[in-house]
C-alpha cells in the first residue's frame, strides 16, 4: 500500500495522515537523539505491544550505539475505536531493569493512561533511568497527566491505523499512517 493516499477497504475510508517517507525520516531523528542521549549506556528498549513492534524494529535499526531490546504487553482498547479505559497486562514482565537505563516505546498516547500504568508499573523497580518516546500523541485528548520524553509526530483527536497500529487486531502492515473516518 506504499504511497497511496486514500482508498477505501470493508466499507471504511482511509486517508492518509503520514506518509512512509516522513515517518522514516521522522524516525531516523529520534533514533540520532537518543543515540547521542544514550552514547556508551547501553539503553534497554522496551516496546509495548502489540502496537510498537514496528517502531520499535526501524528505531533501532536507525541507532548507532548498543542497545538491548525487551517487551512488555498491555491492553485498552479491547477491539473498539474507543479506549475501555482499563488498563491491563497481557504478558508478565520479569526482566531486571535494576541499575539500567529504560526507554519505553509507544506506538501512540491518546489518554495517557497507558503511559501512565507503565510508570506505575516500574515505579517498584530501580533503573539508572527510565524515560518514555511515543511515535504519535494525540495531543487535545489527555485525561492524566503523564510526560513523554521523546515525541515523533502530534497528530489530532482521530482515530489512526497502519505502522503497527491497529483496528481490532488488522491495519498494522499499512506502511504510512491513515485516518480511519468514520
Ligand atoms: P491511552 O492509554 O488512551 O493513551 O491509549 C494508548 C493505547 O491505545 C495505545 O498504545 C494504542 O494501543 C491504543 N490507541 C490509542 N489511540 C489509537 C488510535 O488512534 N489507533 C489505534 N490504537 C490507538
Ligand atoms: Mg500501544
Amino acid at each position: 500500500m506504499s504511497g497511496i493516499k486514500c482508498f477505501e477497504r470493508n466499507g471504511e475510508k482511509y486517508l492518509e495522515l503520514i506518509s512512509e517517507d516522513q515517518i522514516r525520516q521522522r524516525v531516523k531523528e529520534l533514533a540520532t537523539k537518543l543515540s547521542d542521549d544514550y552514547k556508551d549506556k547501553c539503553p534497554i528498549l522496551i516496546g509495548v505491544l502489540n502496537g510498537a513492534f514496528i517502531f520499535l524494529a526501524d528505531l533501532i535499526r536507525e541507532m548507532d550505539i548498543d542497545c538491548e531490546v525487551d517487551f512488555v504487553k498491555i491492553s485498552s482498547y479491547g477491539g473498539g475505536r474507543v479506549s475501555s479505559g482499563q488498563i491491563k497486562s497481557k504478558k508478565k514482565f520479569d526482566s531486571d531493569v535494576d541499575g539500567r537505563h529504560i526507554v519505553i516505546v509507544e506506538d501512540i498516547a491518546d489518554s495517557g493512561r497507558s503511559i501512565k500504568f507503565l510508570e506505575q508499573m516500574f515505579a517498584g523497580t530501580k533503573p539508572a533511568s527510565l524515560r518514555f518516546v511515543s511515535l504519535l500523541l494525540k495531543e487535545d485528548n489527555a485525561v492524566v497527566d503523564f510526560k513523554l520524553d521523546y515525541v515523533g509526530f502530534n497528530i489530532p483527536t482521530k482515530f489512526v491505523v497502519g505502522y503497527g497500529l491497529d483496528y481490532d487486531q488488522k491495519d498494522r502492515n499499512l506502511r504510512s499512517i491513515y485516518v480511519l473516518e468514520e
